[in-house]
């Protein structure tokens, strides 16, 4: 019997090869094992890890898998905050996600923001033309301008500077310990303290918030018991909003390294009027660069998977990075080629960026249109512009998680009438 499916054998704990080894450490694991499913042990606890499209609806199935207790502590008090929707099931669940996915999926408040982003990108590239910038930085500066404007809380650029480099601090510290992770901390509860008076001042009258504002959204927003959220609770949702726009400063610096490393793709950004070149190299963005690693939750009770038990209460991961780079998924997946998504969406339960399933009734994210539509803009500029980038350490370490190159991207930018 392999000893794997003796559930009576104490596996070993990979939480020290994770941390070591970052994006490479689950599929490697799914390599040696050879097959769809391994099983581990993660901070103590029984794990089981699945690859593939199939396993797609199984994780994405509430009867199979809960999000309740299933984020360690140390994430909550960086990534996503306590309380956040990422952790509730059932109709909780669904009433705290309507409140996203009416703000965040309608369409003119995608285009509104995509907006914003260019014009915010525009003014700080002619502030700093012919400086030499860290893009990073810079566009998390900028994505922190527009969706804190967008959210109904426009900030003096002190602010937005403290909100770009707090929320950057939350992505950047949650799965490590350390310097990193305590920034995170500090960060968290510095953000949620803040947005929580805004929220009460909102409230009591003594501030406007725009109808139909992130800001108006989470302040009258009520809950499966007809009561508002709490005011740390609201802060943290709003936080939700406004932290992963400004992590579209990952993928901008991925979209400006896939640019420097492969020139020609400028071109047909450049000259795309309809928009459609740029949405396919934003997918290709989030498919060839590691951000999440994997989407985890917990067996809800004991089931199985492809006739493999999956025990109730152990943890339970989703591929995301491997699946992207699955040759048995993509053609050539270790080429950066966007025209691999053209005349096509990309299919169901390929690309797992931001998670699978459906948006409105599961945990995807609710934020991927405004992912797509950012990122896919925000290319588009890179690509109008000149980057003169000089010699660096562009590599990218699968170790680290998140990931960036580590010079975090340095660059001249020459604005397209120089
Ligand atoms: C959930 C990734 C942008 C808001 C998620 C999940 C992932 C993810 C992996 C979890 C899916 C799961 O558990 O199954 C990303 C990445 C982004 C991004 C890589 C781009 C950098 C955004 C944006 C917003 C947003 C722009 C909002 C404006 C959320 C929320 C959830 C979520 C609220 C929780 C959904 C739930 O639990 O039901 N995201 N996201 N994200 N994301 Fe994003």
């Amino acid at each position: 019997m392999n000893p794997l499916h003796d559930r009576s054998v104490r596996l070993p704990d990979s939480t020290l090869p994770l941390l070591l080894h970052g994006y490479a450490w689950l599929p490697d694991l799914l390599r040696a094992e050879g097959r769809p499913l391994v099983r581990t042990r993660l901070m103590g606890r029984p794990a089981v890890a699945l690859h593939g499209p199939d396993a797609v609806p199984f994780f994405y199935d509430e009867d199979n898998i809960v999000r309740r207790a299933a984020v360690p502590g140390p994430v909550l008090d960086t990534l996503f905050g306590r309380g956040a929707v990422h952790t509730l099931d059932g109709e909780a669940h669904r009433v705290r996600k309507a409140m996203f996915t009416a703000l965040l999926k309608d369409a003119g408040g995608v285009a509104a923001l995509t907006d914003t982003v260019v014009e915010q990108w525009r003014a700080a590239a002619a502030a700093h033309r012919g400086e030499q910038v860290v893009l990073f930085e810079q566009a998390s500066r900028v994505l922190a301008r527009s969706v804190c404007a967008w959210a109904g809380l426009p900030l003096a650029e002190a602010h937005a500077r403290r909100m770009a480099a707090d929320c950057v601090a939350m992505v950047d510290g949650f799965a490590t310990p350390g310097p990193r992770h305590l920034r995170a901390r500090r960060a968290r509860t510095r953000q949620e303290r803040s947005l929580a008076a805004l929220v009460a001042a909102v409230r009591r009258g003594d501030r406007q918030a725009a109808a139909g504002s992130a800001l108006a959204a989470v302040a009258e927003h009520r809950g499966t018991d007809g009561q508002p959220l709490d005011e740390r609770t609201a802060a943290v949702e709003l936080l939700n909003v406004i932290r992963p726009t400004i992590a579209i400063a990952w993928f901008a610096v991925f979209a400006a390294h896939a640019l420097h490393r492969q020139p020609g793709l400028s071109t047909a950004l450049r000259d795309d009027d309809s928009g459609a070149h740029r949405v396919r190299f934003a997918h290709e963005v989030r498919r060839f660069y590691p951000f999440a690693p994997f989407v985890g939750g917990r067996a809800a009770r004991d089931t199985s998977w492809h006739g493999e038990p999956v025990e109730a209460g152990c943890t339970v991961l989703l591929d995301v990075y491997g699946q992207h780079h699955d040759p048995a998924l993509w053609g050539d997946p270790y080429a950066f080629r966007p025209d691999r998504f053209a005349g096509q969406q990309p299919p169901v339960g390929l690309i797992l960026a931001q998670g699978g399933g459906d948006a409105a009734r599961g945990h995807r994210c609710p934020g991927e249109d405004i992912t797509v539509s950012v990122l896919a803009a925000l290319s588009g500029e890179l690509a109008r512009c000149r980057l003169d980038v000089p010699a660096q350490d562009l590599s990218i370490p699968l170790s680290r998680i998140p990931t960036l190159p580590r010079s975090g991207f340095t660059a001249r930018i020459a604005l397209p009438s120089d």
